[in-house]
């Protein structure tokens, strides 16, 4: 059977759509003032003081460790809970990432265990706000303080999220976000990187344009002809203002389609709860959860069939599904390179094996989400030891 509801969809409204024609007319395509206006709406949206438009999130954390004036073979706190592009930017810097186990309430890395792993080459942590649940953000500062560590966040799934009130993004800190197809929001392709740091914002901006900077010339006095000026050689990273143009208006909805995640996350809770061969997770009383991924974890031992059964069973119905993740410990490549096991990370090994994310986006109806309730509960049913 074909997939009819899929894992994602996104919502684009005719507003989108006017915007990108609008701009293909406009004659200007790649950055200028609609990525202007969307990194200005953007940075007033998560209380930062610069916003710098850019192709991925991906990029945004490359920029951030590139600043963070890490040196070869340094090592980076994150977890391994999380999509490559975390722990890969580091890598690809000569970076060593040492993973934290997670906490099995939000599968975020766990902040008790931090501290043991630092070592006289930690430099910095490296936090994802996983499934758009914020990590404890006073226990990661506090220790980065003490020791003298960067902190740069992975926001990728927490748009809209808050930790004590204060957006994820507004706290001070390098902040990655990510506007792919199936984000909170979507550019298409996209990414954010939001911080407060003056002087570095100016060179990041530079850096995700090939490193060329007009401002610098701007600096000499010369109030001519804009003549572009290479302090350093960057990287080709900008934002589209095709891709800004989507941003704009997708920014503005995103409290609405934030209620609707809420909302539907809600009800899965309500209807999984009470299932002894599901577990459901947590949000902290420090939590405004973003609700990017609903994630279900799936209690094998009661159960005859694996996850990986499950998830073909689901799929089979129509109903597409995802896995958030299997740990990057577990990976032939982190393995090889770093000697990780298995054994070392039991409670990210655990839920890589057990996690299902089932379909979670404001374009769901409330018929799509009763749907997915009962099919899933029939399958737990169907294959209950
Ligand atoms: C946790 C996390 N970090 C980083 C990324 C990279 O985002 P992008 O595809 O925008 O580069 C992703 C992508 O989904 C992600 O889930």
């Amino acid at each position: 059977m074909s997939i009819d509801l899929p894992f994602h969809r996104p919502w684009l409204e005719e507003d989108e759509i006017n915007e990108v024609v609008d701009t293909l007319k406009s004659g200007w395509l790649t950055t200028g003032p609609k990525t202007q206006h969307f990194e200005n709406d953007f940075k007033e949206y998560v209380g930062a003081r610069h916003a710098i438009g850019l192709n991925s999130c991906t990029a945004g954390l490359k920029l951030a460790v590139i600043s963070a004036g890490f040196k070869d073979g340094d090592e980076v706190i994150t977890t391994p809970m999380t999509f490559p592009a975390t722990s890969n930017v580091l890598v690809l810097e000569r970076l060593r990432p040492v993973f934290v186990d997670i906490e099995p309430e939000t599968l975020n890395l766990d902040v008790k265990k931090i501290e043991s792993k630092i070592t006289t080459r930690t430099r910095g942590i490296l936090p994802v706000h996983f499934a758009g649940h914020p990590c404890d953000m006073d226990v990661i500062q506090d220790i980065a303080r003490r020791k003298g560590l960067a902190v740069i966040e992975d926001g990728a799934h927490a748009m809209d999220a808050r930790y004590k009130g204060v957006p994820i993004g507004g706290l001070g800190n390098p902040t990655a976000f990510s506007f792919y197809a199936n984000k909170n929001i979507t550019t298409g392709e996209g990414g954010m990187l939001t911080l407060d740091d003056d002087a570095r914002a100016e060179l990041l901006r530079a850096m995700r344009l090939h490193g060329l900077s007009r401002d610098a010339w701007k600096r000499f006095g010369n109030s001519g002809f804009a003549h572009w000026v290479l302090q350093e050689p960057g990287f080709k990273y900008n934002m589209s203002d095709i891709n800004a143009s989507l941003g704009i208006h997708q920014l503005k909805k995103a409290p609405r389609f934030l209620k609707l995640r809420q909302e539907y996350a809600e009800i899965y809770d309500q209807a999984f709860r009470d299932e002894p061969a599901i577990e459901i997770f947590q949000t902290r009383d420090y939590a405004l959860h973003a609700r990017h991924l609903y994630l279900i974890a799936l209690k094998l031992e009661q159960l005859t069939i694996t996850r990986d059964e499950f998830l073909n069973l689901i799929q089979a119905t129509g109903i597409g599904v995802a896995v958030h993740y299997i740990a990057l410990h577990l990976q032939p490549f982190y393995q090889k390179e770093f000697g990780y096991k298995a054994e070392d990370f039991p409670i990210a090994t655990r839920y890589s094996n057990r996690v299902v994310s089932l379909p979670l986006y404001p374009k769901m109806t409330h018929e799509d989400v009763a749907r997915v309730i009962d099919t899933t509960l029939g399958l737990i049913k169907k294959y209950r030891k």
